[in-house]
Formats: structure tokens, C-alpha cells, sequence
């Protein structure tokens, strides 16, 4: 449903978000695809709907900087920035607050959270207030496409996969926002976007260091680092020993003798193992297991995705 924004469909949006489902809107650089950030399982359904091989992070969207730094940890460096260009297109990354209610999917299991406070319209502001965890959204573009700069764009690529679409107009940048990384000691560029380098340098009066994914070209928004866990994870399995935590996708048929067990989808569905897997991974690699062993799972619909993140997480790490 493609709707001009107005008080009534703004209504609806927030009632559709509210209960897990998609509604895509206009910012300044690009429509988004948006759900709550706090529930996984919403989170899930953005990638779905994109068709993304892959779980990359995503950008959740704020009112205003108080909100957007009551779920991270912003130093004196992101104060600047967010007092210079915010609302605008500057997406800063920070470490996330231990008890940060973004779905830990949203972040793809890192430690770090990106955050920005769009150019929106009034009442899409004051809709955004309505969400202290903030509204996650990548651009509203199946994946591989170009992103979309109006809601006709929008319909086109996605059209049945969104249930609302608000209409407010082209956007006036085009291009997505900058994304800077505060996470580290030097503030690391990952994106360019609509934010010149110089404008940033200047409010941080050192240079940002390029750290632009050389994939970019080839796959926008594509990015190295990901989640990793301290322990040894063996992809495959089909049992597990005492000394072994195990991640199972439906049934726990093999694996009962694991030290510790997750089920990622007791009906399942992989939108829901999806919302559930860097949480179940954070909480079998903190167990006293030795190592952690992965069932297979099936490359249905969001199946692709984690056995991508899974893959990632079990290739040893270089540091
Ligand atoms: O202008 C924009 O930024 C648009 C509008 C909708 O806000 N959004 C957008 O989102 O372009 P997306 O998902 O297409 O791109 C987000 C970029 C990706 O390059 C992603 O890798 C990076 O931000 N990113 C998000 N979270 C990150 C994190 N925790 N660490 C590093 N990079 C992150
Ligand atoms: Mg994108």
C-alpha cells in the first residue's frame, strides 16, 4: 500500500511498526525500509524482504541525538558531529550500551551500533519519538538494486514485500549518508554518502582515516568485519559431545548431550532463527563449553543468510 503522508497514515505506520511489521519512508538521502529496532523478529523480516544473502549491520534512526545517545556510547567526537550535521546525513557508529535494546541482529552481532538522525518531516519525527530503540532501516531496495530516491522507486522494487509506504516527496539528497566509525581510538570513514570528508574532518579537526570496503563498488554497503566468537564453531555436526555447546535449528534430535543447547526455531521459521542467532551465539559462547558445533540448516529464505553468517563465524580469525 503506497500512501501520501499524512496525519492518518502516519497513524497507521506507527501502528504497523508497533506490531512488527515494515513500513518504508522518506529521509533526506534515500527512502528506508524501516521496523522496530527492539523486535528481532520485525528485524528479520527487512531481510526478507530485500532478499539479502547476507546479515549486514543496519543504521537505526532516531528524533533527535538524545535519543539516538541513550543506546550507545558517544564521546566528545560524536556530540560534535551530531551538534554539526544531525538532523542530516551522518551515520556515526558506536559501541553499544550493555543494556542497548536494539535486536542484537540489527548490529549482525557486533559489539557496535550505527545510529543517525535523519532530515525527516515533522510528523515522521514525532512518529520516530514513539520508538526509544529507534527504527532500523536500510535503504528500501531489494538487494542489488540501486536505492530508492522516491516511493514510486520503492513500490517498484518491493511493492507486495512492504505493507506501507509513505509518501513524502523525492528525496533531496539522493545518495545515502556518510558513515563514520567512533567505535576505535581514530574515527574510521566506511562509507562516503551525501556528507563531504572535509566537512567532517573539520568539525573533528583530525583527518578521518578511509577504511571504504573496496567491494563497495561491486556490492554497496558490503563490509569485512563480522561477528566472530571466542570459541571454535564446527558447522556440519550432527551430534554433540558434554563438552560441547550446540546450535540447532528446529529439533535437538543428536545434540541432547550438549553442555548447553539453543534451538534457533522451535516451528521453524527462519525469520524467527534469524531474530534468535547472534543472540543464542553470544550466549553458547559465554557458556563453560569448549568449543560450539552448528546442525545443518536448510538455505530457505532467511536460511541463506545465517548459514552466511555461520560460515563467517566458524573461518578463523586473523588477529
Ligand atoms: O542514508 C542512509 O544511510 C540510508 C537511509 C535509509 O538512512 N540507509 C542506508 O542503509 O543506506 P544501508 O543498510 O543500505 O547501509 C548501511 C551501511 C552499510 O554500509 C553497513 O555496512 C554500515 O552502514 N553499517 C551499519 N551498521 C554498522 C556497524 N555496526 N559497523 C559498521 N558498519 C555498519
Ligand atoms: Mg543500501
Amino acid at each position: 500500500m503506497l500512501l501520501p503522508e499524512t496525519p492518518d497514515s502516519l497513524t497507521l505506520a506507527a501502528d504497523l511498526l508497533s506490531a512488527g511489521k515494515l513500513v518504508a519512508f522518506a529521509t533526506e538521502t534515500v527512502y528506508g525500509l524501516g521496523a522496530d529496532a527492539t523486535q528481532g523478529q520485525a528485524v528479520a523480516s527487512i531481510y526478507n524482504a530485500k532478499g539479502r544473502p547476507s546479515f549486514n549491520p543496519l543504521i537505526a534512526h532516531f528524533a533527535d541525538a538524545s535519543s539516538a545517545f541513550a543506546v550507545v556510547k558517544a564521546d566528545e567526537r560524536a556530540t560534535a558531529l551530531a551538534a554539526a550535521f544531525w538532523p542530516g546525513p551522518l551515520t556515526l557508529v558506536l559501541s553499544r550500551t550493555t543494556d542497548c535494546p536494539i535486536s542484537s541482529l540489527a548490529s549482525a552481532g557486533l559489539s557496535t551500533q550505527a545510529v543517525r538522525v535523519p532530515l525527516v518531516t515533522d510528523g515522521f519525527r514525532a512518529l520516530l519519538r514513539r520508538f526509544p530503540g529507534g527504527i532500523v532501516a536500510p535503504s528500501a531496495n531489494p538487494s542489488g538494486y540501486l536505492s530508492p530516491t522516491t516511493a514510486e522507486h520503492v513500490a517498484a522494487g518491493l511493492g507486495e514485500a512492504v505493507p506501507l509506504i509513505l509518501d513524502a516527496g523525492p528525496c533531496t539528497a539522493g545518495l545515502e549518508s556518510a558513515v563514520v566509525d567512533l567505535s576505535g581510538p581514530d574515527p574510521r570513514l566506511l562509507r562516503h554518502g551525501a556528507l563531504p570528508v572535509s566537512s567532517i574532518e573539520a568539525v573533528l579537526r583530525q583527518p578521518l582515516t578511509l577504511d571504504v570496503d573496496p567491494a563497495v563498488k561491486a556490492s554497496p554497503g558490503q563490509m569485512t568485519q563480522h561477528y566472530a566468537p571466542n570459541k571454535p564453531l564446527f558447522l556440519g555436526a550432527s551430534r554433540a559431545n558434554a563438552d560441547q555447546a550446540a546450535l540447532v535449528f528446529q529439533n535437538a534430535t543428536g545434540f541432547e548431550d550438549a553442555s548447553v543447547l539453543e534451538i534457533l526455531s522451535p516451528s521453524g521459521s527462519t525469520i524467527e532463527a534469524a531474530a534468535n542467532l547472534f543472540s543464542a551465539l553470544h550466549r553458547l559462547d559465554a557458556s563453560n563449553a569448549r568449543s560450539i558445533v552448528v546442525s545443518d540448516i536448510a538455505s530457505e529464505g532467511l536460511g541463506a543468510a545465517i548459514n552466511d553468517r555461520l560460515r563467517r563465524a566458524a573461518a578463523k580469525r586473523e588477529d
